[in-house]
């Protein structure tokens, strides 16, 4: 996509939200969560939540996973305004880099200052246990592609930029808290990004293992990267829904092993997303 109408692309999707937005007499919402595997029932505790379906939306991909609801509503989560993504479209769906970050770039032009991704993952850490939710304190991706990648334009952002603090500080530090004030115990670790759709080789976590990841999934990272050239804060927590492939020795990975484990969690990793929301708009 040439860069002047990939701009058109976003004003005229961002246009969209804010119209709908401002129809329901909502304020915009200055922070964003989207909603990973399992956790779509925190977008029906919005309070006076309006609901944008992304086929709604112009120039948004719609998601083909079956997990994976499509809209995006606007409300207020415990009274702080929020947008909520429930679904996003992945990369392994047929997506580029440019079009499964485009809620992010419409995000950039509707002035959201905080973007929260969550996400299943694989364990790749021997010390993590399925159930277990991580902390996202960094990010390792291989493959060469980037959602950056493309003529520069100094409205998206630099054409080099930082990487050092992508899952800003102060909100890992709020993460903890609230994890550590409702007793959720909380591991950390770096997010290995995978392409998919197939889950991976035992060969390649072991790979990833030797490489510092603790945790595989196949989402977040080309988000990640476009909310650090756009200048936003970003949190990241994954619900590790089963062993990587090869850690556990005779047991293999499956897609409804990931959704089992997503729905069970979902409560206690709603709850703590709550906490953080809260937290993350009273401490700015
Ligand atoms: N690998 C990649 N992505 C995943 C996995 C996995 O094991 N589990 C959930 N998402």
């Amino acid at each position: 996509m040439h860069m002047n109408d990939l701009l058109t692309c976003i004003e005229q999707a961002a246009a969209l939200v804010r119209e709908r937005v401002a129809a329901a007499g909502m304020e915009l919402p200055h922070t964003a969560l989207v909603l990973g595997s399992g956790l779509g029932y925190l977008a029906d505790e919005l309070e006076d939540a309006v609901r944008i379906p992304y086929e709604d939306i112009p120039h948004f991909p719609v998601s083909t996973v079956a997990s994976h609801a499509g809209f995006l509503a606007a409300g207020r989560l415990n009274g702080v305004p929020l947008f909520v993504f429930s679904g996003r479209s992945h990369y392994y769906e047929g997506y580029d880099f440019t079009t499964v970050t485009f809620y992010v770039r419409v995000l950039q032009a509707l002035d959201v200052k905080t973007l929260i991704l969550t996400n299943a993952a694989g364990g790749v850490n021997t010390d993590f246990a399925v159930g277990d939710l991580m902390l996202i304190t960094d990010h390792i991706k291989l493959c060469a592609d980037s959602p950056a990648r493309g003529p520069a334009d100094e409205r998206l952002g630099a054409r080099f930029f930082d990487m050092t603090h992508t899952y800003t500080p102060r909100l890992q530090e709020i993460a903890r808290r609230a994890a550590a004030e409702l007793s959720v115990p909380l591991r950390e670790g770096v997010y290995f990004y995978m392409g998919g759709p197939q889950f991976e080789t035992p060969a390649e976590i072991r790979m990833i293992r030797l490489l510092g990841g603790d945790a595989v999934g196949m989402s977040t990272v080309p988000e990640a990267i476009v909310a650090a050239q756009s200048g936003m804060e970003l949190l990241g927590i994954s619900c590790i829904t089963n062993m990587a492939a090869g850690i556990v020795a005779g047991t293999e990975v499956s897609d409804d092993e990931v959704v089992v484990a997503a729905a069970k969690m979902s409560r206690t990793f709603g709850e703590l997303m709550k906490a953080i929301v809260a937290k993350a708009a009273k401490d700015v």
